[in-house]
């Protein structure tokens, strides 16, 4: 029987997890919320996602405004195995009660703590972890974005040290209200949160991140230098270990492809749902190798690269897929990733 799935929150992340969800063979979406008639709730109908309230008061408001709707968000969690909470940032924390009392499996977003779920998720590292658990925190996509890149690195040649330095995107191509639109805003507080975030994958891992935000809504981007334990003897074995990496995509400059405007454009080309590139874009004449230290740049689309990993975290929590690599196989075929990269 398929896997039946509840997206708590239906914004940037929970319709691309939805119809990602709806794509797969062995899963499908039960429900989705809203607080408000919005276009996302439109959107929902269109797709015949069943629309659930949060809390009664949505009802009558979705209600109101000509949309069906199914009850509650209690109620549509007696018709999950699988909710994942893609409510906005460090409101996720609330909605623990809820799923424990309904006895419903969660998956949690970046916004919320490590401690919402006590395990933080990344397919390529931890999917045997999660198997049969309760609860998991998919990791943010800067967070997602390192890790991807990071961890064959860790893998194949050993890392003393990280130090990377993130430019962040402004705000989502959807957000009028968030900013800066004319200024370079730093992140003050330093390091920034995301290196520890990334050693709730990575356990042990040393890495030190900095950070600051652009006005720009495309794409983060990721200057990034590692101390290698084991120095390969030259930048082939480092491009031999991404090669082998799912979900991280080799870019050219010599071929166009200088900043994130011709990544995502290459993303358009590509014909993929919304012009996501959920693969890690990571700069190929962009390397440099000095003795045991590297240096690479990557880009990492926000709005859509976690989404691989929530399909595959929804199948680990729900334990029929156990083997990695089946579960990353098939949702990159379905989500039309390349799977060349796979054994
Ligand atoms: N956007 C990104 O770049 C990105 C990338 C990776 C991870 N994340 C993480 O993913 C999570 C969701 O982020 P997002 O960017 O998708 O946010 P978003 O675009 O603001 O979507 C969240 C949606 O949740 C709905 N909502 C509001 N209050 C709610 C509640 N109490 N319960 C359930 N739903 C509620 C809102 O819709 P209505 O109120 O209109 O119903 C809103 O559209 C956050 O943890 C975020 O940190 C975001």
């Amino acid at each position: 029987m398929a896997t039946r799935v509840a997206i708590n929150g239906f914004g940037t992340i929970g319709k691309r997890v939805a119809d990602a969800v709806a794509a797969m063979p062995d899963m499908r979406v039960v429900g989705i919320t809203k607080t408000r008639p919005t276009a996302e709730a439109w959107l929902a109908a269109s797709r015949h996602f069943p629309l659930y309230g949060v809390a009664p008061e949505h009802v009558s408001a979705l209600t109101d405004a000509g949309l069906q709707v199914e009850g509650t968000l209690s109620d549509l969690l007696q018709q999950a195995d699988v909710v994942v909470d893609c409510s906005p940032g460090k409101k996720g924390a609330a909605n623990v009660a809820a799923y424990e009392a309904a006895k419903v499996k969660a998956i949690f977003q970046g916004g919320e703590k490590h401690a919402v779920a006590g395990f933080s998720f990344n397919a390529l590292v931890n999917y045997k972890q999660a198997l049969g658990r309760s609860k998991a925190r998919v990791v943010s996509c800067n967070t997602t974005g390192l890790i991807r890149t990071l961890f064959p690195l860790h893998k194949t040649f050993g890392i003393d040290h990280v130090h990377a330095v993130i430019v962040r995107r402004g705000a989502d191509p959807s957000d009028s209200e968030s900013g800066p639109i004319n200024a370079i805003e730093p992140v003050l507080q330093l390091p920034s949160h995301h290196g520890p975030d990334v050693a709730t994958v990575l356990e042990g891992l040393s890495i030190a991140t900095m950070a600051v935000a652009v006005p720009t809504t495309l794409m983060h981007v990721h200057a990034i230098q590692v101390d290698l334990t084991r120095p390969p003897k030259g930048l082939d074995a480092v491009l031999d270990a991404w090669q082998h990496t799912p979900r991280v995509m080799l870019v050219r400059g010599d071929r166009g492809v200088v900043s994130t405007a011709q990544v995502m454009e290459q993303a358009r080309d590509l014909g993929r749902q919304r012009s996501d590139l959920q693969e890690i874009a990571l700069w190929e004449d962009g390397i440099a190798l000095d003795g045991h230290k590297l240096y690479y740049y990557q880009a990492i689309h926000q709005e859509s690269n976690v989404v691989p990993e929530n399909i595959d975290c929804i199948r680990a929590l729900h334990g029929k897929v156990k083997d990695q690599t089946e579960s990353m196989r098939l949702t990159d075929k379905v989500l039309g990733l390349s799977t060349s990269t796979y054994p």
